[in-house]
This record gives structure tokens, sequence and C-alpha cells, in this order.
């Protein structure tokens, strides 16, 4: 089953602090990136920063700054977020690293040589919000579509790249790879998007009105267009020992830069440079807040996640936004259901499953997970012997569906917490006579605790490392089969059960 994966994330603006959405994107990825290393791949997980761009020198020039200090200072907080969530990524993307710079010289210099790009005077209108130019037939109702912000008059000469001689190619990627955008709806909209012909891509700003990007190599007066830097960011640093690795098996992206960006202009510029398309694209919804959209342009409806990762602690934020969204389709964040999917799912469920089984084998057998080799097993048991919660949480993972996965591990978890109940271990310790039967009982919970840090590793990553310390087990990450049943624990001495989810009085923190 060995091999690599290599996955990416779209690259965050940092022209504000993160929010609830990056923090989203970026767990998905590592999930499955996680997921990737527990088949024994090689994994290339790349995610990062868009640093350039009309926006962020708006923005530094508004805090009285150089552009490269204010990005230093804002992507420190992208990075800092991803530490605390445990994002671990082989690379994190700055489109200001000088290697990047020179990946997009150099794809320009070759689409250039191609003539795969032309000089144009352009008279029309142009987005100040969207940094792109736009048309008449972008109008809805007669009036500009409030995305774009504020549209300007212009006329300058740019530089261009074409686009309409790749759409029949796409389209035909398109029919042969019906899987090649996931969900599938999406692949509809994106057909829609290529039904007509498509206007030239303009991939330059002349240096007189923004200076804050990466000049071109045929002409220094003017520096790329935002989007052509930023999707080149995939390529420049997929690379691993020198060595080209190409094409991402997984590209993960929200629905808002699917079309255009990565549904057209990213699959024409590979075809243009004789590169693969991606393997997948997967396009995530978005969250709201309370059923208000989340997005920089509304301070009210922002999340930001570091007071949840401070007061419930990464793992508690991983779970809820894994579980809550089923890929795809938007979800909606309140504290109420944080709060709820904290105590319950978390506290309830896994927290109260482990503490309880630490806690009886502490108390019943002095620490040391019993051996039941060769005891009679009765029906009951066998729900908790069970291979199919593995498969069933593979399967989902496979479809690209962590609720799905989260809620085939939650079936063992259950099953645990309902087998506690029902064999009632306290009045088995009270009769010697049952000794045996709750030495079976005991080692079999003992082996369900430990198959859950196998199973929980990709989205709970702390939680798995809590509990196979509490274990003291050989800390994880472990390949996946570990979490088939087995009967390896016999004689183990175990640590004392901590609670892996507090309780906690307070209110949830103000967002
Ligand atoms: N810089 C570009 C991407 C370039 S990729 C070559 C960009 N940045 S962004 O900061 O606006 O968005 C980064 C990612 O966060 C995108 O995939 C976007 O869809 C995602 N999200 C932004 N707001 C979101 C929500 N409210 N919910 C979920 N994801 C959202 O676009």
């Amino acid at each position: 089953m060995a091999g690599s994966y290599f996955l990416t994330t779209a690259i965050d603006y940092v022209n504000s602090a993160p929010h609830l959405g990056h923090a989203y994107e970026k767990v998905l990825a590592d999930f499955f990136s996680r997921h990737e290393k527990s088949l024994e791949r090689d994994v290339l997980f790349l995610t990062g920063v868009d640093e350039h761009g009309q926006k962020v020198q708006q923005s530094a020039q508004k805090e009285g700054i150089e552009p490269q200090l204010f990005v230093d200072q804002t992507s420190a907080h992208f990075q800092r977020l991803h530490e605390s969530l445990g994002i671990v990524s082989s690379h994190f993307v700055r489109t200001t690293d000088d290697l990047h710079k020179k990946v997009v010289r150099e794809w320009l210099q070759k689409l250039h040589d191609k003539g795969e790009i032309f000089f144009q005077e352009y008279e029309g209108f142009y987005s100040v919000r969207q940094e792109q130019f736009v048309t008449e037939k972008d109008k809805v109702d007669g009036q500009w579509p409030e995305i774009f912000g504020e549209v300007i008059e212009t006329k300058e000469p740019n530089y261009y790249f074409k686009l309409e001689p790749y759409r029949q190619k796409l389209l035909q990627h398109l029919d042969e790879n019906p899987d090649w955008i996931v969900p599938a709806f999406r692949l509809k909209e994106l057909r829609g998007a290529l039904a007509e012909p498509l206007a030239d891509l303009c991939i330059s700003r002349p240096k007189s009105r923004l200076s804050w990007g990466i000049p071109l190599p045929f002409n220094e007066d003017y520096v790329t267009y935002v989007w052509f830097d930023a999707l080149v960011n995939y390529v420049s640093f997929a690379s691993v020992k020198g060595k080209l690795v190409w094409p991402p098996d997984l590209q993960i992206i929200g629905k808002d830069i699917l079309i255009p960006a990565h549904g057209v202009y990213w699959p024409i510029m590979l075809f243009a440079l004789d590169l693969a398309l991606p393997k997948h694209l997967l396009v995530h919804g978005f969250w709201t807040n309370s059923g208000a959209k989340i997005s920089k342009s509304n301070a009210k409806s922002l999340i930001d996640p570091v007071p949840y990762v401070a007061k419930y602690g990464p793992d508690a934020l991983r779970y809820f936004v894994l579980r809550e969204m089923v890929l795809g389709q938007d979800a909606d964040f309140s504290d109420d259901r944080f709060e709820t999917r904290y105590k319950t799912d978390l506290g309830n469920d896994l927290g109260n499953l482990v503490n309880r089984t630490l806690a009886m084998i502490g108390r019943y057998r002095g620490g040391v997970v019993p051996n039941y080799d060769g005891f009679h097993l009765l029906p009951g048991d066998n729900a908790l012997r069970s291979d199919s919660y593995l498969e069933e949480y593979r399967a989902a993972v496979d479809q690209f569906a962590p609720h799905l996965a989260l809620q085939a591990i939650w079936k063992l978890v259950q099953c645990g917490n309902q087998y506690v109940e029902e064999t009632a271990p306290w009045k088995l310790a009270k009769d010697e006579a049952q000794s045996k039967r709750l030495d079976v009982v005991l080692g079999l919970l003992a082996e369900t605790v430990r198959r859950l840090s196998v199973l929980v590793q990709a989205a709970l990553p702390f939680t798995a490392e809590k509990i196979r310390a509490q274990m003291q087990l050989f800390p994880g990450p472990v390949r996946i089969e570990e979490a088939l049943f087995g009967n390896s624990l016999k004689g183990q001495a175990i640590g004392k059960p901590e609670p892996l989810f507090p309780r906690l009085e307070e209110k949830p923190p103000a967002s």
C-alpha cells in the first residue's frame, strides 16, 4: 500500500487575521495527510499564505509600514495557528519566498517564449476588490455585483494569457475524468462556465499602480497578477530532495475559488506548460456564523479560532469542524453546537470510555491489563471485536467524507460504553466466581481504547497521543492496520487516567 501522496490547500490572503474558514481547510488537509501517513505513504503536504497583491499593499500602507514587514507579521499569525492546531505540513508556503519568485518568472518566460502571452492596450472596467478586469457581461440587473466592490474605468496596456485555445481540451478532460472535481455537482457548474468562449486573462499590473508583486521577466515595469503568482505556488514547493513531485493527488479549495481560478486558469496554465493536472480537486463549502456568512468584509461574523483552541484544546476544534461539515456543503457554527459536541461526543462518549476503562483496570487489576487467553467469550463480546469499524472508517475517508469517518469511529465508542453498562464490571468485581469474566471484559475494553487511539489519530492527534501515553503504549502515529482487533495488551501496565476533555463551567469564548 505504500507509495507517495501529494496534497495542497489554498494559500490564504494575509491582509487580515485567519478565521474559522481558513482553519477548517487546513485541518481538513491535515486529516487527509495524517491518514495517508498511517497508510505508510510518503506525504508531501503544502499549505501557506498568499502575500502579494493590491489588498496587501493597501493594508500595509494603512499601517504605515513596508509590505514586506506587514506580511512577515501577518503570516506569522497563520503559522502560529497551524502550529496550535497540530497542522503538520511539509512546508509553510510563502509567496514572497525567493524560490517561488524564481519559479513564477520562469513560467512567465516559458509562456512568453511559446507565444502564449501577448501585449495589448485595454480600455474598460476594473474591480479594485477582486483585482481583475470586468466587462458589461459581469453586471447583474445592470449593476456591478457587490463582490466586485468599487469598479473603475481604466485604460492601460497589459500582458494577456490566451485561455480560449485550451477550452475544448479542458472540456474533454472533464468528460474523461468525471471524478476530477469532488463533489460532482461542482463539475456541472464548471461545465457551465466553459460553455462560452473564454476571454484572455490579464496577467500583469503596471508597477505605477501596483508595486507589491513579482516583476515580469520580460518587462520589469510590470508585476504579475496575484492569482497567476499564487497558483504557481503549487509547483514552486513541490520538490523533494531537488526532484519535482507531480501532479498533486489532491488539491483542497473552497467553493469560491473553483471558478475561474482553479477550474479554468489553473488547468489551462498546466496544459500550456505540458504539466499533468491534479488528480482531484476537492471543493469544500463555507462556514457560516449562526446563519451569517463568515467573511473578512463582515467583521461581526468572523470567528477567530484562537480562543476556542485556547479554551477547549485543538482537538475540540478539529473534531467540531470535521464532524459538523458534510464535505462540499455549507455548515453553521454556533457556540451552542460547539459546546454540545464538546460535552457529549468528546466528554461523555470518548473521554468517559477511556477514563472509566483505565480507572477500572487500575481499581480492579492493579493497573495491569488482564490476560484472557483461552477464556470463554459470550456473544455480547463480539461487537467489540469487530473490524467493521475500521472498514467503514476507511471507506468514508476514501469517499472524502470525514464526518462519516468520525461517525464510524463513534460507533465503536458507543459500543464500548454500552458494553460497560451491560457487563457492569463493578458488579463482577464483587463476585470472586466472576473473576475470569471480569478479565475478559477489562481486556476487551482496554483493547477497544487502544484501537480508538489509532482510529482517532488523523482527526484528533493530540488526544491519540494522550490516550497512548496514559496506556503507556508506544507513542503514535502508528499504521492504520493497528486499528484491527488484536490481543496484544495482556500484562501491559497502564498509567493513571487523566480526563481528556475536562468539564468547563464558563460560557464559550465570545467570537
Ligand atoms: N489567496 C487565495 C487563494 C489562492 S490559492 C492559489 C484566497 N485566499 S482566501 O484567504 O480568501 O481564502 C483561502 C481559503 O479559505 C479558500 O479556499 C477559501 O474558500 C477558504 N475560505 C474563506 N472563507 C471561508 C469560509 N467562511 N468557510 C470555509 N472556507 C472559506 O482565496
